[in-house]
């Protein structure tokens, strides 16, 4: 079967070399052969291995009936959705790893592809190499999926792995996760915790089965991390770690995406690097870990040349649809429960803490020797809803005994 390839970056190379490489092997999965027919970008690569198939012709792509599946890695939404609305309408099959895309217009495209009698496949979207669309919609489907938390961002996970062990700094750490392709093209999504939001709510919609519209997904993201952070966290036999949290709470979803200390004894606190790993939690099978490389040419590839396989093999629509809910299906943030570890500096260290147990009662301290910082104090809190935590903290922020609250951090629970 002949498919083409739009967008000739980091993913879509990484389709064509793992097609070219391993097509013998893919050929005896599909049960025939994967042939690249064209590659569409509108730049030039004179000195690609595929440079006889780059075109920049869009209708040598959509107007050719031998192409049948299409692969979009041209990521982003604007022409990545016109392209792909473009391919159901030809009657293609569409392959993708553009989880904006995926997370923002899923339900319309989703519907597209079931009225034309195409699928539209994304398991390269979350967690690069690792499966767990297809795990999560097929292989889970008996279980009430109760909730997920996972590392879903392979950037961060390498900057804060890089700060932590080599006490590097948050630019260094960044520009080597850049150099290796691990990066989205502008890493403000990476950093600021969009891509995270965007694969969580991916996650959620396939095992809530209603569609999570990540604008409703609190989201922070590690710009505000420092070297000291991670150090109170040592303190605590704990690392900090970009988390996802999703979980059905009534007939509601609840999803955040933050940075959370982690105990050392989490399964995820010992996810370091690209890597990435998602907990799902099922009511029959309890507690599974998908764990693998979450970005990269080579594993992301891996994963979209999968979903090709699949349709090559079994050339059928795809069933899913996700419907929207007429009402709200969210669980406002501010009624979310966490626990946190508060920094403060302090003018005067004992009225400051005299200050902080009127604020929050009696609070642990966690104590950290840490150069250049002698002024702060820092502690965690009793779980509470996140309204009342920020109302807490502006009280903080107002007393004369206190300088600054240098940064807040929530607690994973165990
Ligand atoms: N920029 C993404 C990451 C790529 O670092 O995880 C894979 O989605």
């Amino acid at each position: 079967m002949d498919i083409a390839i739009l967008g000739y970056g980091v993913v879509g190379s990484g389709v064509a070399e793992v097609i070219r490489k391993n097509s013998r092997s893919i050929a005896d999965r599909a049960g025939e052969q994967i042939r690249v027919r064209k590659i569409l970008d509108i730049r030039d690569f004179p000195d690609s291995p595929d440079r006889e198939l780059i075109t920049k012709d869009p209708e040598e792509v959509f107007g050719d009936p031998e192409i049948k599946i299409i692969v979009e890695t041209i990521g982003g939404i604007g022409v990545a959705q016109e392209y792909t609305k473009r391919a159901f309408s030809a009657g293609k099959h569409v392959v993708t790893s553009n989880k904006e895309l995926v997370a923002v217009h899923g339900p319309e495209l989703l519907k597209i592809a079931a009225d034309n009698g195409v699928s539209y496949l994304f398991e390269a979207s979350v967690g690069g190499g690792i499966p767990i669309i297809r795990p999560l919609s097929q292989c889970l489907a008996a279980n009430i999926i109760n909730g997920i938390t996972g590392i879903l961002n392979g950037t961060t996970n390498y900057i804060l792995t890089k700060m932590r062990r080599e006490n590097c700094s948050f630019s260094d750490a960044l520009v080597n996760a850049q150099k290796n392709g691990y990066a989205e093209a502008d890493p403000t999504a990476d950093v600021e915790g969009h891509d995270t939001c965007r694969k969580i709510a991916i996650l959620s919609s396939i095992a809530f089965n209603e569609y999570v519209d990540c604008s409703r997904i609190h989201t922070e993201g590690i710009s505000r991390i420092t070297l000291a952070d991670m150090m109170y966290a040592e303190a605590m036999d704990s690392v900090i770690k970009l988390i996802a949290v999703s979980r059905r709470e009534g007939d509601r979803v609840f999803a955040r995406v933050s940075p959370v200390v982690v105990n050392k004894e989490h399964p995820l606190a010992g996810v370091e690097d690209v890597f990435n790993a998602i907990v799902v939690s099922g009511d029959a099978i309890g507690d599974a870990m998908f764990y693998g490389r979450g970005a990269g040419k080579l594993p992301t590839a891996s994963a979209v040349v999968a979903d090709v396989i699949d349709i090559v093999k079994h050339n059928e629509s795809t069933k899913t649809v996700w419907q929207r809910r007429d009402t709200d299906n969210m669980v406002p943030f501010g009624e979310s429960v966490t626990g946190c570890l508060v920094r403060v500096a302090a003018r005067n260290k004992n009225e400051a803490a005299a200050d902080i147990e009127k604020v929050f009662g009696r609070v642990e301290y966690v104590s950290a020797d840490i150069k250049g910082i002698d002024d702060e104090l820092a502690f965690t809190t009793a779980k509470m809803t996140e309204s009342n935590l920020s109302e807490r903290i502006g009280e903080l922020k107002s007393m004369r005994s206190i300088k600054e609250v240098v940064n807040v951090i929530r607690i994973l629970e165990l």
